[in-house]
């Protein structure tokens, strides 16, 4: 595995909507492993491709930052159903030191094709939820300074 350089706001690539997967091979694998390395050496529950100059639809994710054993590569994610919402803080390993209040779902599923190329659906709701959908929007183009309110700098929660 290799640690992956960041792209932070600012680089057109956090901008751009990703292309969808059509192959999912060593190569991507590879990319998976590496994209969730880069995320625990810099103590994030989530990464998206394109934080990493890569726009392909695809993220991981793990909120268990204590043993990293809860980890989920999502490749092509479709949010089919939402419930409820929550407003709380977040920050985004692209912002460094910036955090904001975002309101969202508090209860999702997703949709996925597995590393393995198998179809999955996941229920989430908590600091998963919330961290699937930031990843969601990094795979459309959106940060979170962009729908965040109460922006401040400084460390409160948990970076993705
Ligand atoms: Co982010």
């Amino acid at each position: 595995m290799a640690l992956l350089t960041i792209r932070t706001a600012g680089d057109p690539v956090l901008k751009t909507v990703c292309a969808p997967v059509v192959k999912i091979d060593k190569r991507l694998r590879k990319l998976l492993d590496d994209m969730a390395e880069t995320m625990y050496a810099s103590d994030g529950v989530g990464i998206a491709a394109p934080q990493v100059g890569e726009s392909i639809r695809v993220c991981v994710v793990d909120v268990d930052v204590k043993n990293h054993n809860a980890r989920h590569d999502l490749i092509n994610p479709v949010i089919t159903y939402r419930e409820g919402s929550v407003v709380d803080n977040e920050g985004c390993l692209s912002c460094p030191d910036l955090f904001g209040d975002v309101e969202r779902a508090a209860k999702i599923r997703v949709e996925y094709i597995s590393r393995f190329g198998k179809k999955k659906s996941l229920e989430a709701e908590g600091l998963l939820a919330r961290c699937i959908q930031h990843e969601l929007d990094h795979l459309d183009g959106k940060l979170f300074i962009d729908i965040a309110k109460n922006i401040t700098k400084g460390r409160k929660n948990s970076e993705a």
